[in-house]
């Protein structure tokens, strides 16, 4: 599995020789840069909630793509228009894709679209083939609910946990959360976007590791392997 990091919680991760792009909002410093979403080119997007610093470029990578957009059926239903493929799920609820199966997991957040459509409950996605699994928790609490995750799906080799306090689940809590999903490689996301969600990156990395757990922290636009 390969995870580029593009900003708060948007990653392209190629998994199971396919392109996923999650929560797409590209950080303002890249877009400054040479960065092109046309060139992101992803096969899927799996979208959480319908908050903007979640969807704020899913538009722009719809028209520029040909991506089948993952979410819950509310949001896919709202982007239907724009998306060229579309799947509809709920919490709780898993489907096989050609890349592997997904199970929509429960978020404890708020979601709603920039315009004031209701945006279904948040969720988070469970993703795995035979070879690989991976945990993108989107944005939510420490949640009991994530002791579910090890009692119904493969074991995880990552998580993608919001770190980042304020909006979500600070990086204390998410150490938490790796204990609960019996993860030890997490990558964090949601923090330093903003001045209410910036963090102390190294206590952070610090936390993860006294518990035995690694916290990777990708640079925007740097890839981890794992
Ligand atoms: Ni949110
Ligand atoms: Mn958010």
């Amino acid at each position: 599995m390969k995870f580029t990091f593009l900003g708060q919680s948007c990653f392209l991760i190629e998994f199971g020789g396919k392109r996923l792009l999650t929560d797409p909002f590209i950080h303002p410093d890249l877009k400054t840069t040479q960065f092109s979403i046309t060139d992101l080119k992803p096969d899927y997007i799996l979208l959480s909630h319908g908050h903007g610093d979640h969807v704020q470029d899913l538009k722009e990578v719809l028209q520029k793509s040909n991506a089948i957009l993952i979410s819950t059926y509310e949001l896919v239903s709202y982007y239907e228009d724009i998306a060229k493929g579309g799947h509809g799920m709920n919490t709780g609820g898993k489907y096989k894709f050609d890349f592997g199966v997904v199970k929509l997991v429960s978020a404890v957040h708020s979601s709603v679209l920039p315009d004031g459509t209701y945006g279904s409950n948040p969720v988070g996605f469970v993703i795995w083939n035979d070879n690989s699994s991976f945990y993108f928790a989107g944005d939510t609490a420490l949640t009991m609910d994530m002791k579910l995750i090890p009692l119904t799906c493969p074991s995880l080799d990552v998580a993608i946990l919001p770190i980042g306090d304020n909006f979500t689940m600070g990086y204390e809590d998410a150490v938490i959360a790796a204990e609960f999903i019996n993860c030890d490689q997490i990558i964090g996301c949601h923090y330093d976007t903003f001045p209410p969600i910036e963090i102390d990156k190294t206590l952070a990395v610090a936390e993860f590791k006294s518990k035995g757990k690694t916290l990777h922290l990708v640079e925007l636009n740097n890839s981890l392997e794992i």
